[in-house]
């Protein structure tokens, strides 16, 4: 069977992506930082469905949670199928509001970690001529469809985006990569209910996402063997609205 790492794999659109990609036939390594119990249950329902799953723990915002997490990988399995680099830090502040400490915070998350971490499993990777899925945002392209208060997230989002191209020349031919940029998805938290409505009305499709509609289009990518180098919006048509 194909092995996938799923980063922050246990809750919300990564959970749905460990689903979807056991349901297509991939063995799951679910990564979590503090969503132990979520990651546990879900790897019991992976293991249900025939497919060898397990728990890996790191906290990706420190400089060797990625290297742990490679390690973790690597005991399983010397060859790995598909990575995606999932887990975020996500936050709404005012550009004056951004401390050095909530930047670095952010970039450490958000682009240190999948650096790293697909830097350490390259090797695995090219064993297997596996690929890459980075979940970036499709504000990254069309930040005035949404809000305008978290540009270190929308930077270290963007740069996640420019390594799937820069990577997607340098790791061929053994290796793809690929990103998918959800639009507003489960939005929840720092959204308020008037923006939520504002988002939905210029949607095209009229309703935000669901976590599986972003996990079917992981899945695609993790099947589409001359794809590369592209990002793929899941976004009910709010990018071109
Ligand atoms: N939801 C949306 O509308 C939307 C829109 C655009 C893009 N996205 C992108 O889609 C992806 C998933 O979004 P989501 O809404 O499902 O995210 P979420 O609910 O905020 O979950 C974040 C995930 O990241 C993990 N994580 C956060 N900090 C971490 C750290 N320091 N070390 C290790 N793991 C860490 C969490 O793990 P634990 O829970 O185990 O701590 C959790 O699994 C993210 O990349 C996000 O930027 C989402």
């Amino acid at each position: 069977m194909p092995l996938a790492l799923v980063t922050g794999g246990a809750v919300r659109l990564g959970a749905a992506t460990s689903k979807a990609l056991a349901a297509a036939g991939f063995d799951v390594v679910v990564h979590a930082r503090r969503s132990l119990a979520e990651a546990e249950a879900l790897v019991q329902e992976l293991r249900d469905l025939g497919r060898q799953a397990a728990v890996a723990v790191a906290d990706l915002a420190t400089p060797d949670g990625p290297g742990e997490l490679a390690a973790q990988v690597r005991e399983r399995s010397g060859a790995l199928d598909l990575l995606v680099n999932n887990a975020a830090r996500y936050e709404h502040l005012a550009f004056e509001a951004i401390t050095r400490e909530r930047l670095e915070a952010m970039l450490a998350v958000n682009l240190r970690a999948p650096f790293l971490l697909t830097q350490a499993l390259l090797p695995a990777l090219r064993a297997a001529s596996g690929c890459v899925v980075n979940i970036t945002d499709m504000a990254v392209s069309h930040p005035y469809t949404v809000t305008h208060a978290f540009s270190h997230y929308l930077a270290s989002k963007a740069a996640l985006e420019q390594l799937t191209r820069a990577w997607a020349l340098e790791l061929g031919p053994q290796v793809r990569v690929n990103a998918v940029a959800p639009g507003p998805v489960a939005m929840a938290g720092e959204t308020t209910d008037e923006q939520r409505q504002d988002i939905l009305r210029r949607t095209p499709l009229r309703r935000e996402g669901s976590p599986e509609d972003i996990a079917r289009a992981v899945v695609f990518l993790a099947t589409a063997p001359y794809v590369t180098g592209q990002t793929l919006r899941v976004d009910g048509g709010l990018s071109v609205a």
